[in-house]
């Protein structure tokens, strides 16, 4: 089969790529990447120069582009990761997420309606949970809870799953959804709670933990997530959404601890020096409380299930960021820094 994956060189693309193409030679993966700021070639490394890979660099807003891609790939199904992803960057910034996000989704929509016959193809998209909002502290998101986003980049991800259902109930376009909570391992950009931190500790910078960091988010490992999306594709139903999600609630505080404590664990510093870099900053406007999945229709539907526990998965992480200092010392440079001091420094 020929699939488009949109976003291969981010994050969680490139863990799905380095994870699924060597499995499935059967398979030619062909990835769109616009390669922002937050995407990294050097991610693709293990897959680059394999024979069911392509590379098309392509900006999902400009549809002629996609259009262009479609005719000469002709994918049979398209799994669609490509986003702008930070919540701060859509605080800071948000235009760029109105046009990559929705601009961008309904592009890749329109060229599926363009290129195949209603009933041909599949198209499966990558979300998040974010859409539905903040929880108190009771209650977990269900794939039917009402869509409530609270940031310029949940509310641009929330307008993306809406196009995304317009779709399939206009056109007859195949459609699946998916809505994961926050994933952290490998390749994650150091702008996101988990491997700034981790990097912040081995250099010995404050750790800027928000408000009194008792904020809640669900965290799986993102090959979890990569297994999950495969499944859907290929064992879930047209038109459904599933919600995945690993069962790890943890406070941001205690994430930050624990990752002090690994650091340590790891590279014989004192826990007790890293602990003392945490320093509490302003809190993020608009910051949600708490998210929490209920992954049972995954679970008993498709037989999904979660093989990272936080505290394995975690230790995974912090060895591959110790392993990878060239990977770091690439993506630290460049624009990454000129936003990190923009932004990040000097908080109080
Ligand atoms: P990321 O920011 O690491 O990577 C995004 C990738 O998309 C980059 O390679 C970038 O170049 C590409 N991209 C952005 N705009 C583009 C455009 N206009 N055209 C083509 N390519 C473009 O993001 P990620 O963390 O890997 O997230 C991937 C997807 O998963 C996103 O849709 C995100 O909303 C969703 N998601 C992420 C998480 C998480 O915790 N990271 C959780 C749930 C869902
Ligand atoms: P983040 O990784 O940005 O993911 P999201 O906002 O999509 O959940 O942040 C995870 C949590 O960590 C969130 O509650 C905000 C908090 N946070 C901090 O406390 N300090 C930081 O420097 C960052 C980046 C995030």
């Amino acid at each position: 089969m020929k699939i488009l994956v949109t976003g291969g060189a981010g994050f969680i693309g490139a863990n799905f790529l380095n994870h699924l193409v060597p499995k499935h030679p059967e398979h030619t993966f062909v990835n769109l990447d616009k390669l922002t700021y937050a995407a990294n070639l050097a991610s693709l490394e293990p897959v680059a120069k394999a024979d069911n890979y392509r590379l098309a660099v392509i900006d999902l807003v400009d549809f002629d582009g996609v259009d262009r891609a479609f005719a000469e790939h002709e994918p049979e199904l398209v799994i669609h990761f490509a986003a702008e992803s930070h919540v701060d960057r859509s605080i800071s910034g948000p235009r760029a997420f109105i046009k990559s996000n929705i601009e961008g989704t309904f592009n890749l929509l329109e060229a599926c309606r363009k290129h195949w016959e209603p009933g041909q193809g599949l198209f499966h998209h990558v979300s998040t949970d974010e859409v539905y909002g903040s929880l108190g502290d009771e209650g977990m998101f269900v794939e039917t809870t009402r869509y409530d986003p609270s940031s310029p980049y949940s509310a641009s991800k929330a307008a993306s799953d809406h196009l995304v259902r317009a779709y399939a109930r206009t056109f007859g376009l195949r459609t699946r959804i998916t809505n994961c909570s926050n994933n952290y391992g490998p390749l994650q950009f150091p702008e996101k709670l988990i491997p700034l931190m981790v990097l912040n500790a081995l250099e010995g910078k404050p750790l800027p933990v928000y408000g009194e960091g008792l904020n809640v988010r669900d965290w799986l490992y993102v090959i979890d997530h990569c297994e999950a999306i495969w499944k859907v594709v290929h064992e879930g139903e047209d038109g459904q959404t599933y919600n995945i999600g690993g069962n790890n609630e943890v406070r941001n505080i205690d994430v930050v601890k624990e990752i002090c404590a690994v650091v340590a664990e790891q590279t014989g510093k004192s826990r007790g020096e890293l602990e003392g870099l945490i320093t509490y900053v302003k809190d993020r406007p608009g910051h949600d409380l708490r998210y929490a999945i209920d992954a049972t229709k995954l679970r008993t539907e498709l037989h999904w299930e979660p093989t990272e526990t936080f505290s394995t998965g975690l230790r995974k992480t912090i060895r591959w960021y110790l392993d990878h200092p060239t990977w770091v010392q690439q993506v630290r440079t460049g624009e990454y820094r000129k936003w990190i001091e923009k932004n990040y420094d000097n908080r109080g």
